[in-house]
């Protein structure tokens, strides 16, 4: 059974477009089914629509409590009848009322080690590191999202990056990116091979 997927993403969208990328060529079975973005101008709905996959807006209205908005985002996604939901550079913390629609179901990228650097600038935060404390790898996992635990929750996969000292900020993002694209259609390749997974 080829599985349905939904990415929900903040941003730029490369590893949206990874993931696109991966479903045409068939290294993933599966079909990106909708993209959702939390803001309006991401390029990641424009790499949606390139694909001919429906793109969805969805902004927080103003002063929106979180679970008010959580649940409208489940609502959304729920029209979709997915298999995964994939949050690839999702840049919101998510509540039960979202989590609890889609159990074990929802999948998140993060660049940082498990336990390192939750939350937002992951990368430059790993870099700075390098430099004070000679941090000498960071690296990128993707995992389950089971509850509100900011980057947390049962690891599906790790990959660690050397850092070297002094290297540029950029060089370090571009490696990450390359690093997190390949990590993420790997495991995404393995859990919508396993069917009794994806059509569960
Ligand atoms: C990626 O590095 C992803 O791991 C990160 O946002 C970036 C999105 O890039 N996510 C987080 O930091 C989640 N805590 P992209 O928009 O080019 O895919």
């Amino acid at each position: 059974m080829t599985a349905r997927i939904v990415v929900l993403a903040s941003g730029g969208g490369s590893n949206l477009q990874a993931i696109l990328d991966a479903c045409a060529n068939r290294t993933i079975d599966a079909n990106v089914v909708a993209v959702v973005s939390d803001r309006p101008a991401a390029r990641a709905l424009a790499r949606a629509l390139d694909a001919g996959v429906p793109a969805i807006p969805l902004a927080p209205a103003r002063a929106e409590e979180r679970r008010s908005y959580d649940a409208r985002l489940a609502d959304s996604v729920s029209m979709f009848a997915p298999h995964w939901v994939v949050l690839a550079g999702w840049m919101r913390l998510l509540t039960m009322p979202f989590l609890g629609r889609f159990p074990q179901r929802v999948i998140n990228l993060h660049p940082a080690m498990p336990g390192e650097f939750p939350g937002l600038h992951a990368i430059e935060r790993a870099h700075e590191a390098a430099q004070t404390i000679d941090l000498q790898r960071t690296g990128a996992m993707v995992h389950l999202v089971p509850d509100e635990g900011v980057d947390d929750g049962p690891v599906l996969a790790t990959r660690s990056l050397a850092i070297a000292k002094g290297e540029p900020l950029a060089d370090l993002e571009r490696r990450m990116h390359a690093l997190e694209h390949e990590l993420l259609v790997e495991v995404l390749a393995d859990l919508c091979g396993a069917r009794e997974v994806c059509s569960a």
